[in-house]
């Protein structure tokens, strides 16, 4: 069955120029069965036309607050009763700035302050105006009060700008409206996971590190937390933005990673160790600058603490997952380190390949468990971490249910 037949889609548009990706948007929406009822701002007509949402939705387009003949059919209360899900994409900086102080001047507002359908927003704006401490607070404000945020993404923006702000692709909102729905498996967990590279300094103004970009580890925080579980996110040097509803602990080398992971795992249900720590750090470091001083220079390194393995020998121990990121057998590596480290699941991809893994936005992972190989998995790093995430919580479920009836009747 599609993931969201059944399902009544209230699409929101706002003023931006992300608009035009919201007819795209529209029909694979349908396409994944969901009926879709548009209602735009009159910025938004500004830059797509009504007939054309009305068109690919096969729906009437609703634009106006007051409008005799819509209270007739749909009105506004009718609306916000009819959806399942109101997805706001994109949504501009004002209109998240109205939302959050409860402005109900034109019809989506309205149908936002009036809806008890879950509200999914989809940011899109300048970067500078993503950053501004005025639209963070906004978006803190309506965090707090339920609303979930589907980005913004980072990249090149049609000002000509570059930084977060973008609005997510079209399969990315559509994996994530899904995601409202699969919302709650994770409800009550409590979720660990380490992201992104160690630094481990040599000097004072040296290190040695590697490339990864940290992009996974925080899909996955963004999509756990959408799941519903209580996320701490133990990041290593990235300048990545915090997922909404994240609590993130920042960390430099895997010494002070694999500190802030043991302080914090006696609380914890789901480990899942995303991190590309460094394997050595150095002997000693210089306290000072080291100078050249001759052809070669030689570093000692000694072995770090492999922190997943630490996790998983921990009593009690989280479902602790892993991953193998790898340039040549990687199947085969992926289950010698599920075994090595003793984990429950570990996830296999292939660095080797510049279209995916390591900086990119696409992913390609297969699960690996006692239980065998599962099939190739691959998309945006979003869509991958929502997957992931699914499949963390069945086999979650499933592990507790097996362990529930193995007790002795009491
Ligand atoms: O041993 P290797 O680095 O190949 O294993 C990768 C997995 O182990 C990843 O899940 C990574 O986060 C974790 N790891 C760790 N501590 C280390 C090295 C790797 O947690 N010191």
């Amino acid at each position: 069955m599609p993931q969201l037949a059944n399902r009544q889609v209230l699409l929101g548009i706002t003023g931006g120029i992300a608009a035009y990706k919201s007819a795209e948007l529209v029909r694979r929406l349908r396409d994944a069965g969901a009926t879709v009822r548009v209602v735009m701002t009159p910025a938004a007509c500004e830059f797509i036309t009504p007939l054309t949402l009305q068109a690919l939705s096969g729906e009437p387009v609703h634009l106006d607050l007051l409008d005799p003949a819509a209270e007739a059919a749909m009105g506004h209360i009718e609306l916000a009763r009819w959806a399942d899900l109101v997805l706001v994409a994109p949504a501009s900086a004002d209109f998240m700035a109205r939302v959050a102080a409860g402005i109900a001047d034109d019809l989506l507002s309205t149908l936002c302050l009036a809806t008890k359908a879950p509200l999914l927003f989809a940011p899109a704006m300048n970067q500078a105006m993503w950053s501004n401490a005025a639209t963070q607070q906004n978006l803190h404000t309506l965090t707090a009060r339920g609303v979930r945020f589907a980005g913004p993404g980072e990249g090149a923006q049609a000002c000509g700008d570059t930084g977060p702000g973008r609005m997510l692709e079209v399969p990315d909102l559509v994996s994530a409206a899904i995601g409202v729905f699969a919302g709650g498996l994770l409800a009550g967990v409590r979720l660990m996971l380490t992201a992104g590279p160690t630094r481990e300094p040599i000097d004072p103004v040296r290190y040695i590190s590697n490339s990864s970009s940290g992009k996974m580890g925080f899909a996955l925080a963004a999509a756990a937390a959408d799941a519903g579980a209580e996320v701490t996110l133990v990041a290593g040097p990235v300048s990545l933005p915090t997922p909404a509803g994240v609590s993130r602990i920042d960390v430099i080398t895997a010494a002070e990673m694999h500190a802030a992971v043991m302080a914090r795992v006696a609380d914890c249900d789901v480990f899942i160790g995303c991190a590309a720590v460094a394997d050595y750090r150095a002997a000693e470091i210089a306290p000072q600058k080291i100078k050249k001083t001759g052809e070669t220079l030689e570093l000692r390194l000694v072995r770090n603490p492999d922190i997943i393995a630490a996790v998983a020998a921990h009593r009690p121990r989280p479902f602790t997952v892993g991953f193998a990121a790898e340039t040549n057998d990687l199947l085969a590596h992926a289950r010698q380190k599920l075994e090595r480290k003793g984990l429950d699941l570990v996830i296999a991809n292939d660095v080797s390949r510049s279209d995916i893994g390591f900086g990119s936005d696409h992913n390609e992972v297969r699960v690996i468990s006692a239980a065998g190989d599962g099939e190739p998995q691959n998309g945006s790093k979003q869509a991958v971490a929502r997957a992931l995430i699914e499949d963390i919580a069945h086999r979650l479920h499933a592990t507790r249910a097996q362990t529930a009836g193995a007790l002795p009747a009491c």
